[in-house]
């Protein structure tokens, strides 16, 4: 399996129907073109994730803020595969694109992401990548009628540099 990240092609767009998930369910969405910019500084934007022809999810991404100044701005990414393409190393290897590219084409000293604290596949891809988890964020995100717990993981430039 190639996996590579290209930017999202109105084709794609009923691929990425996401939702069927437990922690990828979060009702009805906004426009699918919210978060299919692929520039990397867009406040939110995605990429597809494609092995050959075959579209098997989408990564995506939104900007945090942990001060006033540009320096403390972060992006935190997130992930859906199709069903059909999870546990094949999908989601470990795209994952690990999508910080190379953040690392190399742009300033950030952080990327952040963020699961439940039930979700050890994702938790497990991240680990791999190199991100290191950081806390609870206690009733953070609400999903399927329900506050529910997460882990805050980041991975620093000197940690992917030293990987
Ligand atoms: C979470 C997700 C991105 C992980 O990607 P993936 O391609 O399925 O995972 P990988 O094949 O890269 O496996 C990563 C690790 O998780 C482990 N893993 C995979 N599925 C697992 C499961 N259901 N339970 C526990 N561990 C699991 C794998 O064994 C692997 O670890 P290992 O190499 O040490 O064995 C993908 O499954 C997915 O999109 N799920 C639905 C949506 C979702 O949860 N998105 C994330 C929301 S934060």
């Amino acid at each position: 399996m190639t996996v590579r990240l290209r930017p999202v092609t109105e084709a794609d767009l009923p691929l990425l129907d996401g939702g069927d998930s437990p922690y990828d369910s979060f009702g009805p969405r906004a426009p699918r073109s919210s978060a299919h910019d692929p520039s990397l500084t867009a406040e939110l934007g995605g990429l597809t994730i494609a092995d050959d022809d075959a579209v098997l999810g989408n990564v995506s991404w939104v900007w945090q803020r942990w001060g006033p100044n540009a320096q403390s701005r972060n992006p935190m990414i997130g992930i859906w595969l199709a069903a059909a393409a999870r546990g094949r190393g999908a989601g470990t290897e795209a994952q690990r694109q999508l910080v190379d590219l953040f690392f190399l084409h742009t300033a950030v000293n952080r990327i952040e992401a963020h699961t439940d604290v039930e979700n050890l596949a994702e938790q497990s891809a991240l680990e791999k990548v190199g991100f290191r988890q950081e806390g609870v964020t206690r009733g953070a995100q609400w999903r399927e009628g329900a506050y529910h717990d997460g882990f805050l993981y980041s991975i620093l430039r000197a940690d992917w540099a030293s990987r």
